[in-house]
């Protein structure tokens, strides 16, 4: 994995719990945040939107990257999803498939209001995913 300077990570884990604040989640009302950071070194953020029928969720994680993408960026280093949890969860399988899509070298690293903080590179997340 990349190393990352912990300055950044701190500046990551600050925009992600910022976002969990516009989380749309009236329906689980578990407000999640997640921010990344491409090669631009820009960072890019987004939070979970929830829908009534349920499956058309998008995660945190996956809005925070596609941010990224969509604004042309590819080369994603790091992302830190923050949840209002006493331990860290970690990212939903479609997540992991989605963030695989840019890189197994990927820092995820989940962070919440407790003091644990659980990382992963992306790969690690989804073993035997499918790939193409
Ligand atoms: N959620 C995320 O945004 N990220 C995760 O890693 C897991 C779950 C959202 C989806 C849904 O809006 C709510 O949390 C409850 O599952």
């Amino acid at each position: 994995m990349i190393p990352l300077p912990e300055d950044l990570l701190q500046r990551l884990a600050a925009a992600a719990r910022l976002a969990s604040a516009h989380a749309y989640a009236p329906y689980s009302r578990f407000r999640v945040g997640a921010a990344c950071v491409a090669g631009s070194g820009r960072v890019y953020s987004g939070a979970n939107v929830e829908n009534a029928s349920y499956g058309l969720t998008i995660c945190a994680e996956r809005n925070a990257l596609f941010q990224a993408v969509a604004a042309g960026e590819r080369d994603i280093s790091a992302i830190v999803v923050y949840t209002p949890t006493p331990a860290p969860t970690t990212p939903c399988g479609a997540c992991r498939q989605v963030l695989c899509e840019f890189g197994a070298a990927i820092r995820v690293v989940c962070c919440c209001d407790g003091d644990e903080v659980r990382e992963f590179a992306s790969g690690e997340l989804l073993p035997d995913r499918f790939q193409l």
